[in-house]
């Protein structure tokens, strides 16, 4: 298993910045590279916990839009008017539902919900895989035509499977390894532009 400093520089810069994970960062190098996100956005934050990234979601769509988090654990550190936070698993259909009950229309599904590591690479790979076809499916029912879906996937075999899906559902896919990863992580970050919501029937 990789080992790693806890407190590098991403750690400390959240510390310093006032986000709640470092995590942060690597949703801001993905939106610096990909532009994801305008004002008055509504955006689902998939394993939002601690919520670095719905922070950073808040700053970038301003006071008119709305970001929905979701985690198994409580977000504490956010008290902004446009933020709820759901707590749940996302692999529940009463969980789902309680999400589509929110809204069904959204124009930005971010995830970087991730299942416990064990240190064994396929399993890990595809106990993340298993998770972000649940999310998948959540982003089928409540994407709007043409939004956006970004997710983390430990890397590993059933990858170019799920590239291939995406690219009938979506007009452009790219993948992407922000610097704020640490060392050795089999994390990498799937971004899927220009949903195409006619294309559902065909996946
Ligand atoms: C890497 S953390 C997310 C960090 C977050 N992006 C941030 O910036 O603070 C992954 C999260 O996925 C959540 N998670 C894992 N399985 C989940 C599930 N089945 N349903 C909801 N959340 C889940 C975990 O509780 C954990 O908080």
């Amino acid at each position: 298993m990789a080992t790693y400093d806890r407190k590098d520089k991403f750690y400390l810069k959240a510390k310093r910045e006032g986000y709640l994970s470092r995590a942060a960062y690597k949703l801001i190098e993905i939106e610096n590279k990909y532009k994801l996100f305008r004002k008055n956005m509504t955006v689902l934050d998939c394993g939002a916990a601690p919520g670095g990234w719905s922070q950073v979601a808040i700053e970038k769509i301003g006071k008119s839009g709305k970001v929905v988090g979701i985690d198994l654990d409580e977000i504490k550190g956010i008290h902004s008017p446009n933020f709820i936070g759901v707590v749940g698993d996302i692999e529940l259909d009463e969980v789902i539902e309680n999400l589509l009950n929110i809204t069904n229309r959204y124009d930005l599904v971010i995830s970087d919900i991730a299942p416990n590591t064990i240190g064994v690479r396929d399993a890990d790979h595809y106990n993340s895989y298993e998770l972000v076809m649940k999310v998948l499916e959540l982003v089928k029912r409540c994407l709007d035509n043409g939004g956006t879906f970004v997710f983390k996937l430990f890397e590993g075999e059933l990858r170019s499977k799920l590239i291939k899906e995406l690219k009938v559902l979506f007009k452009q896919v790219y993948t992407f390894k922000p610097d704020a990863t640490r060392k050795g992580s089999m994390e990498l970050y799937i971004v899927a532009k220009g949903f195409i919501k006619n294309n559902l029937i065909e996946s």
